[in-house]
């Protein structure tokens, strides 16, 4: 049942301390501060190339692993989305690992998807929450979120135990070809320990979130920006606003705003930026003055040290804990749930089972 939630995407959100911390407690150890998968069928430090493939949440949650495996571990990925790539005759070469991502493992596209890497010989991968499911079944490894039976429809927790997931493989992979050294695997072990206790904090901020999605139901459209990890970030709270209150959201990569649609901007058009002070605040910073010169009212996700640096004047500020920027989309998906979550509610919407939309979409 919902316990005393209104909603089970509402008890959802709140599950995710707990269900972050049991998946990584499978491979995080926090007295060694290290970080270990499975045993795999392969060899990981023979892997050239990585290839994921995921539908709607789970890609964007495959888009932020593209840039962990790229920064940590020096290795090429590539990135698709499943109904694009089972028939775009991608080529593989033989030896490439093949790494599926999906809630419920059944979704078709995602599915023949696998099944076409497979036809390539590349190692098969999959990462799922339904440990029986199709996916995990025809697959050569199986890693797992251990988040539960996710009812509502809008993925919440499964995306950021994804999330924590994807990390782990990151280092572990970083590892295997000698990228990463004792002392930051064990600072990014710490990090990521500590991810459950930050989730907590924020979600100790959820009233002054209640307003800021109260403020958004008469919106028409609503603008989300970022850079580096929190362009996947952009593109999942967008997600989670057009399918919970049905307004229209787009993210974009901050930088890219310039080319288009910045068109878009005036004084009615809510921009929500997730900008933690990583080494692309600076550049986030200069694309929100852009935004405020229009006359957009700018509602900014950062943390103390981002809001302090900040020279512009917002609508509204979230304010995050401080945490290792590697950690920062987990956090940062948080209040992008939250505020599309509070948005539905004021609007009225059918929160668990949004119009239009099934939990499993086992039809191409
Ligand atoms: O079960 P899967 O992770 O394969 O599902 C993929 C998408 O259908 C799913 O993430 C969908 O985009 C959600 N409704 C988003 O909240």
């Amino acid at each position: 049942g919902k316990g005393n939630h209104r909603h089970f995407m509402h008890k959802e959100i709140y599950e995710q301390p707990a269900v972050i911390g049991d998946t990584l407690s499978t491979f995080v150890n926090p007295a060694t501060r290290t970080v270990a998968l499975q045993d795999l069928p392969f060899d990981l430090a023979e892997v050239s190339r990585v290839t994921i493939v995921a539908c709607g949440t789970s890609f964007h949650s495959a888009l932020v692993a593209k840039y962990w495996f790229e920064k940590l571990a020096r290795i090429s990925v590539e990135v698709d989305i499943a109904s694009e790539f089972r028939y775009r005759a991608a080529e593989l070469p033989e030896g490439g690992l093949a790494l599926f991502i999906s809630q419920s493992g059944e979704t078709a596209d995602t599915l023949a998807a696998l099944r076409y890497a497979k036809s390539q010989k590349q190692h098969v991968a999959v990462l799922v929450n339904q440990p029986e499911s199709s996916m995990a079944r025809e697959a050569d490894v199986m890693l797992q979120t251990l988040c539960g039976p996710e009812i509502g429809v809008a993925s919440t927790k499964a995306f950021t135990a994804q999330l924590a997931v994807l990390a782990c493989f990151a280092i572990a992979v970083a590892r295997a070809r000698g990228k990463i050294d004792t002392q930051r695997e064990a600072e990014l072990a710490t990090a990521l320990a500590e991810v459950p206790s930050r989730i907590a904090e924020v979600l100790a901020d959820e009233e002054a979130i209640e307003a800021l999605g109260k403020s958004l139901i008469d919106a028409r459209d609503v603008l989300y920006l970022g850079r580096g990890t929190s362009y996947p970030l952009a593109l999942e709270g967008a997600l989670k606003l057009k399918e919970l209150s049905y307004i229209h959201a787009e993210g974009y990569a901050a930088g890219e705003m310039k080319h288009g649609p910045i068109a878009l901007i005036d004084d009615q058009m809510p921009v929500i930026v997730v900008a933690p002070h990583d080494e692309l605040f600076e550049k986030t910073a200069s694309n929100v003055q852009e935004v405020l010169a229009r006359g957009g009212k700018v509602i900014m996700m950062s943390d103390a040290a981002g809001i302090a640096a900040f020279p512009g004047k917002t609508l509204a500020t979230i304010r995050l804990p401080d945490c290792d920027p590697f950690v920062a989309p987990i956090l940062y998906s948080i209040p992008l749930q939250l505020l599309a979550y509070h948005t539905a509610v004021h609007k009225g919407t059918d929160v668990d089972q949004p119009r239009n939309l099934a939990k499993s979409v086992t039809v191409e």
